[in-house]
């Protein structure tokens, strides 16, 4: 595990959309692996600003996305579709044919999520998957309790996650479930890049810190990828410590 903790929460943001452009600029089809949240907010704007004043041209490289709500239409404002549409779709211009979402709209759920795997390794696979962390320690939506070697499927999305994203629910109707790529599927990328920001992660990551391959903290599975690179701000990194 390669860890960069920042002097502050704009360098981390800047740290991880450099290193997102140099993958693009480096790469002639580089397949992506996207994730949401506010932690990511900052990054997709710096990301898209980096790209236009670079004259970079991403039309070559594809979008796979973590997950996706359950039981919400597509284009509601908090859909993870509508959000990617507002954060890079929209401001680079791009086809949405670039970007693949998890098929919730599929009448059969767990064949979505076999065809949602079966459609990432027909593009050879996630070059470069990015993550942000739950409050709990969950990626994508694989909450507490997921397995190694979960796939795409539906999940029950916890208390505690959908407290967290309550805000975007004005109407207090958050999501029950959702269709999220697995641990196995995450894990299948040939590199990870986690940002975690704020101190509302810092106990996530400390247990991350100290633990390893541990369910109840889906993110410590990560720590056995051979290349997987943590980004904190120093209050996400304030409960660590590191003996170096
Ligand atoms: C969300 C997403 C994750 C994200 C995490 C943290 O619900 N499913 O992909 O990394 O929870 O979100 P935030 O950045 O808003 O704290």
């Amino acid at each position: 595990m390669r860890i960069i903790i920042t002097k502050s929460t704009s360098e981390a943001v800047d740290v991880v959309s450099s290193l997102l452009l140099e993958k693009l600029n480096s790469h002639s089809k580089l397949v992506l692996g996207l994730a949401t949240g506010k932690t990511m907010e900052p990054v997709y704007e710096q990301l898209v600003e980096k790209i236009v004043h670079n004259q970079l041209d991403i039309k070559s490289h594809s979008f796979f996305m973590l997950d996706e709500y359950v039981g919400l239409p597509l284009d509601h404002p908090s859909s993870f579709k509508s959000y990617v549409t507002r954060y890079l779709i929209s401001p680079l211009n791009l086809k949405e044919s670039l970007f693949s979402f998890p098929p919730v709209d599929h009448v059969n759920l767990n064949k979505a999520g076999e065809e949602y795997e079966q459609k990432i390794r027909s593009c050879g696979g996630i070059d470069l998957q990015l993550l942000g962390i739950g409050t709990n320690g969950h990626i994508g939506f694989n909450e507490p309790g997921s397995s190694v070697e979960s796939r795409t499927r539906v999940v029950k999305l916890t208390e505690a996650t959908r407290k967290a994203n309550e805000a975007q629910f004005p109407n207090g109707n958050v999501p029950v479930e959702a269709l999220s790529m697995g641990v196995a599927s995450i894990m299948d990328a040939r590199e990870m890049l986690m940002l975690a920001t704020g101190s509302s992660k810092a106990d996530a990551i400390k247990y991350l810190f100290n633990h390893h391959d541990d369910d109840s903290c889906p993110a410590t599975f990560l720590k056995s990828h051979p290349r997987f690179t943590l980004v904190l701000d120093p209050d996400a990194a304030s409960k660590i410590s590191l003996n170096i």
